[in-house]
């Protein structure tokens, strides 16, 4: 699937009274990133602020820095910023009663120093881990897709090796304390397992729930189950 998106919603502050009407019983992500509008240089202070104003009713917050929908998004994926933002986040966590989980989500698209860079700021941080990964913006496999001059990230099936190779790479590096929550082409029950034999703690699919639909996660949690009453 192609997608060019971006972040399409009325802004934090009516996503804020919105939540503020909802009774929940259930784990709830919240997903924050800047307006497109904004230049790279002020980015953090809109993570800062849509965190301020959403994490006390979210379990945990996805800093998502990987959007390729976004001007400038991905070219976060660098030790300064990733250093910068992460203080500011968990400083503002640390003065606040609410303790939502704080995840990074990352591209697939970066070089090795890159995903070096952030591992080891990561590991020397308070957040909780990585999140691996977003849509794939490799002009290759866009010319492959034959969408190489659209707009957009692909996800589901075709990114799912390019998207397995990233979360390799990160188990390997990452602090075995932290959590790998892993995304990018689950769309049956052997991609599923295939994300959990990788490292992954927690899988999150997107295109598979599209085509597939909700049946998907009960036949997924089915052999779980089937898995562990077995084991
Ligand atoms: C229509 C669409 C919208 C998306 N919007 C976001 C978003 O707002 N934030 C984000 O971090 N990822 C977003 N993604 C990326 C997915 O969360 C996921 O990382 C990616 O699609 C790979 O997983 P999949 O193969 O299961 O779809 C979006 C994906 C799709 C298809």
């Amino acid at each position: 699937m192609l997608n060019s998106l971006g972040f399409p919603n009325q802004g934090a502050q009516v996503i804020r009274k919105r939540l503020m009407r909802l009774q929940k019983d259930y784990c709830l992500g919240i997903n924050i990133g800047p307006n497109k509008s904004t230049t790279p240089e002020n980015m953090h202070k809109d993570y800062l602020n849509c965190y301020e104003k959403l994490s006390e009713f979210a379990d945990f917050i996805t800093i998502n820095i990987s959007s390729p929908n976004t001007p400038d998004l991905r070219k976060l994926h660098n030790e300064e910023f990733v250093i910068k933002i992460i203080d500011e986040i968990t400083k503002s966590r640390d003065e606040s009663k609410f303790k939502p989980k704080i995840f990074i989500k990352i591209s697939p698209d970066e070089s090795e120093k890159e995903y070096i860079d952030i591992i080891s700021a990561v590991n020397k941080s308070k957040i909780d881990g990585l999140i691996v990964s977003n849509t794939s913006n490799n002009k290759k496999l866009k010319s492959i897709l034959n969408v190489a001059n659209k707009d957009g990230g692909i996800s589901g099936k075709a990114i799912k090796e390019k998207s397995n190779k990233i979360l390799k790479f990160v188990k390997s590096k990452l602090d075995k304390k932290k959590i790998i929550v892993a995304v990018g082409g689950v769309f049956d029950v052997d991609s599923y397992y295939e994300k959990l034999d990788l490292g992954a703690d927690l899988v999150q699919m997107y295109t598979g729930f599209i085509y597939e639909g909700p049946n998907l996660i009960k036949r997924i949690v089915k052999n779980d189950n089937q898995k562990s009453s077995n084991s």
